[in-house]
């Protein structure tokens, strides 16, 4: 999958596959793999920089991590980038500025979380040729109005309330919504309201597709597991063997063997 109109299309034709990366190599690997899409996240700033919340995350650092990922792609898949803490609650001008750095750094979409109060914005960059797709449910920009990393959309009320997010974003003309840690029924809901895509990632098995974080799917989190990750690969059991290998090997002086010498 490579454009937004193969994203498209795939509504109600088969399971879509997203994973995030950030880097170049992890780009690499997943270009060599049947994953459909990719997504950059602002996850970056917790995965990679180990902050406590996305926050850290700016357009800038965004975009670096954007480039680094299309580099590594080389035009093999569709590419989504975040949209980082409150960039599209400045206005309409600083909005463009950011999905002017994304775009330019290589992604063929950009991911808002939430949609109240900023219909204007997405509407201006969905009409500017900007691809957006909206987050909802959980949206960890948010994680301090939620009151922690919590499941949403729990009681009749609330998820009420993400159905019409839901419905808003695409009026105003999302390309796709990502629905996090939501009830499966919500999730069910929506997917069967909305005309998009909705990907979900801890929201059950009903949405169009499924997002994980790289690092979770492959076990290379060192336990950091909540219910919603299912580890596909214990690539952190291979990478610990293979320090400690590589320790032992410098050690007891087998490394670098006369193979490995000039
Ligand atoms: O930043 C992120 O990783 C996300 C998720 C949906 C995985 O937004």
């Amino acid at each position: 999958m490579k454009t937004v109109l193969e994203f498209k299309a795939r509504k109600g034709q088969g399971r879509i596959s997203m994973s995030t990366a950030y880097a170049h190599w992890e780009a690499r690997w997943l270009a060599a793999s049947p994953v459909d899409c990719v997504l950059v996240g602002d996850s970056v700033a917790t995965v990679v920089d180990g902050e406590p919340t996305t926050f850290a995350a700016t357009p800038e650092v965004m975009a670096r991590h954007t480039a680094a990922v299309a580099r590594g792609l080389g035009g093999s898949k569709f590419i989504i980038a975040d949209f980082p803490f409150l960039a599209a609650r400045k206005g309409i001008v600083p909005a463009v500025d950011c999905a002017t750095l994304l775009m330019r750094a290589g992604a063929h979409a950009v991911k808002i979380e939430g949609i109240d109060g900023h219909e204007d914005v997405i509407r201006h960059l969905v009409e500017s040729g900007v691809p957006v797709i909206i987050h909802l449910g959980l949206t960890p920009q948010s994680v301090n109005a939620l009151g922690g990393y919590k499941v949403q959309g729990k009681t009749e009320a609330a998820a009420e309330e993400i159905i019409t997010q839901a419905r808003t974003a695409e009026a105003a003309g999302a390309c796709g919504v990502v629905l996090e840690c939501v009830p499966s029924e919500v999730a069910q809901i929506i997917t069967v309201a909305l005309a998009i895509p909705v990907i979900g990632i801890g929201a059950g098995p009903h949405t169009d597709g499924q997002v994980l974080v790289f690092h979770d799917l492959l076990g290379l989190n060192l336990g950091f597991a909540p219910r919603f990750v299912r580890t596909f690969a214990e690539a952190g059991a291979t990478v610990t063997a293979g320090l400690s290998a590589y320790a032992a090997a410098v050690a007891d002086g087998s490394f670098p063997s006369a193979k490995e010498s000039y």
